[in-house]
């Protein structure tokens, strides 16, 4: 058994943060363990920004998106002397395990903290991208492909009432998921991706050849580290002359209420990153399997690069484009 009995938590924001908050808090009072959170993620931590968590700070907080506890992107966590400053305030605080809720740069740093400061640490995956490796769900995907989804369909109706070419930019800086998954949920013809190579000369034929069989509305989707719509839109009308349009989704996607699917899967994660410290795993991560089954694995196999698969998703968007 742990010798953890206060918890801090520190977290990245995207929906269903608050559902893992709650999750974490209520599961240590129900073993009489304390818990602190860390505002402002890793600068909150470094300033010593710390504030008690109860059962009753966590109501009503299930249904909302962002993070209650905020969060920051902190430069002076990057450096060895920031990191010892966070380090201190644990220490200081009486803080025996941190529960970090976040993306690759989150579980990194907590990582860090493990590996340089001898810190006891759990990941909870948390991340509209999806690029945690060895993790089939991140908390935050779900609701962000459903929001994106939405404002689609949305664009749809114009670029089939107008017979229009579209391109929808999306979230993802080297990771497709998002742009892969909307693609082939929203029927979408196109979608570039940054683990694909791309031809803009063939997309502009394939535009024209379509066109002389009478099919003129597109929606082509664009991951944003792969190509910017308004370059994309830009190099289509100059090569097709085509009336065509650009619309950005940008942090739409990380916020909003979190789906069902992302509070349950924060009611797992976070019920089990306490249940890890209790049974004194520690500097793990963690993935829920088959029948509800939860799985922890180191947390140094998490912040590897994630392979994600795209090609058999890629082929099913333009079979089924029509
Ligand atoms: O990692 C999550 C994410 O939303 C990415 O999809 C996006 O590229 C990035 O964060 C945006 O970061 P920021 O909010 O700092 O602009």
């Amino acid at each position: 058994m742990s010798n953890i009995k206060k918890i801090g938590i520190l977290t990245r924001d995207c929906a269903g943060v608050n559902a893992a908050i709650r999750a974490i808090v209520r599961t240590a009072c129900a073993y009489d363990m304390e818990t602190v959170g860390i505002m402002r993620g890793y600068e909150g931590l470094i300033n010593n920004e710390i504030i008690p968590l109860s059962s009753r700070s966590v109501s009503g907080i299930i249904n909302l998106g962002g993070t209650i506890l905020k969060t920051s992107r902190s430069k002076t966590f990057c450096n060895s002397e920031g990191r010892a400053q966070a380090a201190r305030n644990v220490k200081a605080n009486g803080i025996d395990g941190l529960i970090v809720v976040g993306g690759n740069g989150s579980l990194t740093g907590a990582n860090l903290l493990a590996v340089e400061h001898n810190i006891p640490v759990i990941g909870v995956p948390t991340t509209i991208d999806n690029d945690i490796n060895g993790v089939d769900n991140a908390i935050g995907a779900d609701t962000a492909i459903n929001v994106a989804i939405d404002a689609l369909d949305k664009i749809r109706d114009t670029a089939v009432s107008l017979e229009r070419i579209f391109v929808v930019e999306v979230m993802g800086r080297n990771c497709g998921y998002i742009a892969s998954k909307v693609a082939l949920a929203g029927g979408c013809e196109e979608v570039l991706l940054p683990e694909r190579d791309f031809n803009m000369d063939n997309l502009c034929e394939d535009i024209e050849k379509a066109s002389k069989k009478g099919k003129v509305s597109w929606i082509i989707i664009t991951a944003e580290g792969k190509a910017k719509a308004l370059d994309i839109v830009q190099t289509i009308k100059e090569k097709t002359g085509f009336d065509i349009r650009a619309v950005v989704l940008g942090h739409i996607q990380r916020g909003g209420r979190p789906t069902a699917f992302d509070r349950v899967l924060a009611a797992y994660y976070g019920n089990f990153a306490v249940e890890l410290f209790r049974k004194g795993e520690i500097n793990k991560c963690m993935r829920l399997e088959k029948n509800n089954t939860m799985v922890s694995f180191p947390l140094e196999e998490a912040i590897k690069p994630k392979n994600i698969e795209v090609e058999k998703c890629y082929g099913l968007i333009k079979m089924l484009a029509g």
